[in-house]
């Protein structure tokens, strides 16, 4: 009965001191894109909260395989601010990419976003080339469960390595990450690049041949012009977190001014594409627990390559009818995708309306959690379900609505929270000794 008032009283929660990781920060709960107003902001307008519905943080039919019968056997289909209009600001969007045998996700940048990406069927080839002026390819083959972080602005691939068709998740630190296919974006502008100009800067003689060369010259790019969407801004390609390091000891080797936090740059020589890598999301998580869910997070401190760069994921379990309890991030948005299974998910507004969105979601279905609101997931089907999320946060961070309030340490004075939930003190000190 307590745990029902506690549910009951979330509403009366007041939650502060978000601590943003991006740019520009959210001025209010959300900000649903009005795509028929003509107002010019750097986003979207926002729509009126109180016509907002739970559809508009919402998409179905990721599950669904895209067609893959094109010259390079691959397609994405994107959830980005387009399709859901209520991840406008909140910096994240996500993608399912469909691989046919041998099929390519060719040579792209993202100008705007970082990638955390698994693979959930099949096996993929994956890489990255460093700025100038090593462009040293970081690259690695990925099976079922891996994860891989592509560093904001860096050209990448992916490429299936198997003869089945292969299927990955990623996230992007963007409500609209953009994509430049450099084979496009170098040899198919509007108006075309000269290609005399494209033959010098190739090295390299016919238009058509320089087509074929293109793989194996994407070391001598140079990307630049990144526009990048927070705080504080890479100043070199990635920043991979050296858990070993205590002091102030650091290998000088670009400037490091973002590398503040608690990790430090250490010398990109040094850097492996295991530093990217994460492997096992693919295994279920153990459930057998009092609230029936388990979670398994992929963020800096389990990929190192992560540090700075403002994404992360989990997976996510659920035994028949198990919860994930009433929870915040206060640093990250997260946008989910049911892989099994369906679950009911809600975020509550802040005060004073305190409104609850929320929707069942089934297999397919994408939904986002705005940054720093109370928010809960629950199977409601006799079988097990799975979720991949990702958050726009190397570090999300996590308060459990019930640990925070009625587990700290030491407690909360009872008697605050008797006035604060408006029950006897006694009923606070029996959820008390729960936690
Ligand atoms: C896939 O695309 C190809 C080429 O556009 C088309 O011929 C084919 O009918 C499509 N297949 C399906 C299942 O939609
Ligand atoms: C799952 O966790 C429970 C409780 O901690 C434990 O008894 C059980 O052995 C675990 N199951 C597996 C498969 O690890």
């Amino acid at each position: 009965m307590a745990k029902t008032i506690l549910l009951l009283s979330l509403v009366a929660l007041t939650f502060s001191c978000l601590a943003f990781a991006f740019e520009p920060s959210p001025l209010q709960d959300f900000c649903v894109a009005d795509t028929t107003s003509p107002a010019r902001v750097n986003g979207l307008a926002c729509k009126d909260p109180m016509m907002v519905q739970a559809s508009d943080f919402s998409f179905s039919g990721l599950h669904i395989p895209g067609n893959t019968s094109n010259a390079v056997g691959f397609v994405a289909k994107a959830v980005n601010a387009v399709q859901v209009p209520g991840l406008n600001t909140l910096g994240i969007s996500l993608v399912r990419l469909d691989y046919a045998p041998w099929g390519i996700n060719p040579p792209h940048t993202h100008p705007r976003a970082s990638e955390i990406l698994t693979v959930i069927e099949g096996s993929l080839e994956v890489g990255f080339v460093a700025s100038n002026p090593e462009n040293r390819l970081i690259s690695k083959v990925l099976q079922k469960g891996d994860v891989f972080v592509f560093p904001v602005g860096l050209v990448h691939f992916q490429r299936n390595v198997g003869y089945g068709n292969a299927v990955a998740i990623a996230a992007l630190s963007s409500q609209n990450p953009g994509v430049i296919t450099i084979a496009n974006a170098v040899f198919g502008s509007n108006a075309l690049i000269a290609s005399d100009l494209l033959a010098k800067a190739f090295q390299y003689y016919t238009l058509k041949m320089a087509k074929q060369m293109l793989l194996l010259s994407l070391t001598v790019l140079t990307i630049s012009s990144l526009a990048i969407a927070y705080e504080p801004s890479p100043l070199q390609d990635f920043c991979v977190a050296d858990s070993m390091s205590s002091g102030i000891y650091i290998y000088i080797y670009k400037y490091i001014h973002a590398c503040t936090h608690e990790f430090i740059l250490i010398s990109s020589l040094m850097v492996q594409a295991n530093d990217f890598f994460f492997g096992g999301l693919h295994i279920a998580g153990n459930t057998s627990n009092a609230v029936g869910s388990s979670i398994k997070p992929v963020n800096v401190a389990q990929i190192p390559g992560l540090n700075t760069l403002g994404i992360a994921i989990v997976r996510l379990d659920f035994a028949p009818w198990g919860i994930n309890p009433p929870h915040i991030h206060p640093r990250a948005s997260e946008i989910l995708t049911v892989l099994e299974g369906s679950l009911e998910v809600g975020f509550v507004t802040s005060n004073p309306e305190n409104r609850l969105i929320t929707m069942v979601l089934c297999k397919g279905d994408v939904f986002v959690f705005p940054v720093g609101l109370v928010h809960f997931q629950r199977n409601v089907g006799n079988g097990f379900a799975v979720a991949m999320a990702a958050f726009g946060s190397q570090n999300p961070g996590l308060i459990g609505i019930s640990n925070a309030v009625f587990g700290s340490n030491p407690p909360i004075a009872s008697d605050v929270l008797a006035k604060a939930f408006q029950v006897d003190k006694e009923i606070v000190k029996q959820i008390q000794l729960k936690f």
